[in-house]
């Protein structure tokens, strides 16, 4: 059988993996509501170690409730990121925040996204100061990166107050108005913990919601997905949402989902829990390779299954 030429074989090979490789490498995005992340956290040993293993896997990372007045508690954070000698790879990390937002004293909570220097460039950054009264307003950055197919997007997020979570989830379209008009760019994702579910939103409350209502809007986690750690709770409080038909399309299908941290570092529930009672979100951007582009997936699933079938006959 011609087939099984080593050279052709090994040929077929490379070229799978390479597909493979450009494939799996897309670009990370990640919320994570860390629960009153305070220097007193950062100094825990565990959590910052953790925490590094998490942010680690995102290009870009949103974190909610941060406690952090002087910015030691992110600055521990990002030392961590960018140690040389427990490095989880060969980037470097950046971190851009908002001020501490809030309307009471004791609990002034800042927006901060940390991101990768080797692929991402912050081109903007628009604090909302709109007619609508959130408690955290949203800190909206956009971003541009050769990493991924789209040219340049935008990150709204929100920590929603409990109290009156579906009126701030509503005016999210409010602040869409706003930064889409100032970047004159519709691809804008919205995320963080909107407490978007159980007693907060209910399912008939959720119908009035803007962001809901209107179609050219993809809630990409689902009302069913549980971002809590707990077992008492199963709650879809955290979000990820995606404005327009050319943002959808750019990214990677059925990638958005929770990070089982438990799961993934083999962490009992306790210890996930000293880092925060959410779970982390994620979504896959797809990559910019002009090849990946062109590649159609039946033909890199087809490539792989040949691959598989060739291997096994060997
Ligand atoms: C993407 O940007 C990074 C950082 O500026 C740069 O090192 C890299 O060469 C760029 N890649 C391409 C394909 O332009
Ligand atoms: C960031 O912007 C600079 C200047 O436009 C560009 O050279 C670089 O490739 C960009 N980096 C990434 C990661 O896209
Ligand atoms: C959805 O987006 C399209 C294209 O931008 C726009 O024409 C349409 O009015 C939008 N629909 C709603 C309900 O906002």
């Amino acid at each position: 059988m011609r087939w099984r030429s080593p050279h052709l074989l090994q040929l077929l090979l490379w070229i799978t993996l390479l597909i493979c490789t450009a494939a799996s490498s897309g670009f990370t995005i990640c919320s994570y509501n860390v629960q009153r992340f305070t220097i007193n956290k950062a100094k825990s040993y565990k959590v910052i170690h953790t925490l590094t293993r998490v942010l680690s896997r995102c290009d870009l990372a949103l974190l909610q409730h941060v406690v952090d007045p002087d910015g030691k508690a992110i600055a521990a954070l990002l030392k961590s990121l960018n140690r040389a000698t427990d490095r989880y790879d060969d980037f470097s990390y950046k971190s851009v925040a908002s001020k501490a937002l809030g309307t009471s004293a004791e609990d002034m909570q800042k927006y901060v996204f940390i991101y990768r220097v080797e692929t991402v460039n912050v081109t903007g950054q628009d604090q909302y100061k709109g007619k609508q009264k959130f408690v955290r307003p949203p800190f909206a950055i956009q971003v541009q990166s050769n990493k991924t197919a789209i040219k340049s997007f935008i990150l709204v997020p929100l920590h929603s107050d409990p109290d009156q979570a579906a009126q701030e989830i509503d005016w999210l379209y409010d602040v869409f108005l706003e930064v889409s008009k100032k970047w004159n760019n519709k691809n804008v994702m919205f995320l963080g913990d909107f407490h978007a579910a159980c007693a907060y939103v209910t399912r008939t409350t959720r119908k009035s919601i803007r962001l809901y209502k209107n179609s050219n809007f993809s809630w990409l986690i689902g009302d069913k997905v549980d971002t809590t750690v707990s077992e008492d709770t199963n709650c879809a409080y955290d979000r990820i949402v995606v404005h327009g038909e050319p943002f959808l399309k750019t990214i990677q299908p059925f990638s958005a989902g929770v990070f089982d941290v438990g799961k993934e570092f083999k962490l009992t529930k306790n210890k996930v829990l000293e880092l925060s009672d959410h779970h982390p979100l994620k979504v896959v951007l797809k990559s910019s390779a002009l090849f990946l582009r062109a590649t159609p997936p039946w033909l890199l699933l087809s490539l792989s299954l040949v691959l598989r079938s060739l291997l096994f006959a060997l």
